[in-house]
């Protein structure tokens, strides 16, 4: 088996370290000494992180997808044109396919599944979710008797490093960004950690896989961590919560809810305490109950533990011609976002005169929404108060309306901020 691997950054030099350490346990469990003969990198001159010793180099990565010596590819390079013009290329030519490119598989997972479906070839893509965490092994093999009723975690290391050392270092987000770029964590294009499109990409994928539905990005709502400010991390801790950036993808009477955002959970759950790069994942099915896969979301030899997890699967299974890795998605129904029922926390920036609970309380019961607990907290001189509330279970569409209405209340200072509670029980 010849490999060809387009990319040699953090993902690809992991790859290569990886093998090159656990040559004589690899070659134990597969038979196989698995070698990467070719590799594609945009400038030759660049130090890595590993040794390019026996690697043939190119500049031109179509060399590797077009060279018929070559068996398997490993897409490292990222992104959603050229690396879909290669894997395209590389399934047409009869090459499996090994990426850790969630982007390319959430928005073109569709037709690239049924391209290599039909060229009789494997696409593997186990590190494109989570970094380390086996996730996709662990609901395609390990749970494959369950129904899946939901899926909920921590899926961006980035986002969940940001939040951890912003709220137990108090440290400034920018600084701390940079810090997670400098590890390898960060995507080419840091907003898509910060503003969880990264995390959608995954959870598009974790649905796909847990439902059996279509890979459908454009149904994920989602949020991104930038809004959190220092007033909503104290008011959780003070109320036995942690805030955390989380995806969420739930089947409830046949249709599919997928959504990312900020959360608060309770300080006792197991996914509260989850910090740094690391990242879980909470499956439920409905034989096994729920069930917690916890690993690095990111960084170089984790995710290359998943990458290599998938090259052994496409080397054993080509052997017996076995057909991991063709899913067959299928259409189903998403709820509509304003249909979602959750918990939500409340702060409102509010000045402090008699009546303003009272009025605040009345919006609510009118719009069908009980409280379960509020904290005021005086900022300044001026009698203005940060008032937190927490609601019971409602519709995200009582909540808007409801927000929307004390928003144009006098007393109002600033734009309500509005995030999700999940007990996940
Ligand atoms: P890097 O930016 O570190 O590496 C990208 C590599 O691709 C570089 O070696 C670069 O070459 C090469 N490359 C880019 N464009 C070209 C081109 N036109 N021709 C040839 N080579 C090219 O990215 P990562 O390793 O971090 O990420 C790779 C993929 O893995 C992405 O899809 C990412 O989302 C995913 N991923 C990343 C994780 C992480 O922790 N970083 C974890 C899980 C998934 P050169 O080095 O010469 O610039
Ligand atoms: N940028 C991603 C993260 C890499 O931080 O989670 C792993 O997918």
């Amino acid at each position: 088996m010849n490999i060809g691997i387009l990319g040699l950054g953090t993902v690809g030099g992991g790859v290569v370290n990886v093998l090159t350490k656990n040559q004589a346990e690899i070659m134990r469990r597969t038979g196989a000494q698995i070698q990467i003969t070719h590799a594609a990198i945009r400038d030759i001159k660049q130090s890595r992180i590993c040794s390019t010793d026996g690697i043939q180099l190119t500049q031109d990565p179509f060399e590797i997808v077009n060279n018929d010596s070559i068996d398997i590819v490993l897409e490292l390079i990222g992104g959603t044109t050229l690396a879909k013009e290669l894997v395209e290329v590389a399934i047409k030519n009869g090459k499996h396919v090994i990426t850790a490119n969630k982007a390319l598989i959430a928005i073109h997972g569709n037709e690239l599944l049924t391209l290599a479906k039909d060229n009789n070839t494997h696409l593997l893509f186990e590190a494109s979710v989570a970094g380390g965490i086996p996730i996709l092994k662990s609901l395609e093999q390990g749970l494959s008797a369950n129904q899946i009723e939901m899926v909920a975690g921590i899926i961006n290391g980035t986002g969940n490093f940001i939040l951890s050392e912003m709220c137990d270092k108090s440290r400034d987000f920018d600084n701390v960004l940079k810090e997670a770029q400098e590890l390898g964590y960060a995507e080419a294009d840091p907003t898509f950690d910060v503003e969880g499109i990264d995390a959608a990409h995954k959870l598009t994928i974790l649905s796909a896989i847990a439902f059996g539905c279509e890979l459908q990005f454009d149904k994920v709502s989602t949020e991104g961590i930038s809004e959190i400010s220092d007033e909503d991390m104290i008011f959780a801790t003070e109320l036995g919560y942690s805030i955390k950036h989380l995806g969420i993808a739930k089947k409830l009477d046949g249709k599919i809810q997928m959504r990312v955002h900020p959360t608060l959970i309770p300080k006792t759950k197991l996914l509260a305490n989850v910090n740094g790069v690391m990242n879980a994942v909470l499956v439920k099915g409905n034989a096994v109950g729920p069930t917690l896969y916890y690993g690095a979301g990111a960084g170089d030899e984790a995710t290359a533990s998943a990458v290599i997890a998938d090259l052994i699967d496409v080397i054993k299974n080509t052997v017996s011609n076995d057909t991991l890795g063709w899913h067959s998605l299928k259409a189903m129904p998403y709820q509509n976002q304003d249909d979602i029922e959750s918990i939500f926390y409340l702060r409102l920036l509010a000045a402090d005169k008699p009546g303003v609970l009272a009025d605040i309380t009345a919006i609510f019961v009118n719009n069908n929404i009980s409280v379960e607990a509020v904290m005021q907290k005086q900022i300044d001189e001026q009698d203005n108060a940060h008032i937190a509330i927490i609601t019971n279970q409602v519709k995200t569409s009582d909540i808007n309306t409801a927000a929307a209405e004390i928003q144009k209340h006098s007393s109002i200072q600033e734009k309500i901020k509005i995030i999700h509670v999940e007990t996940l029980d």
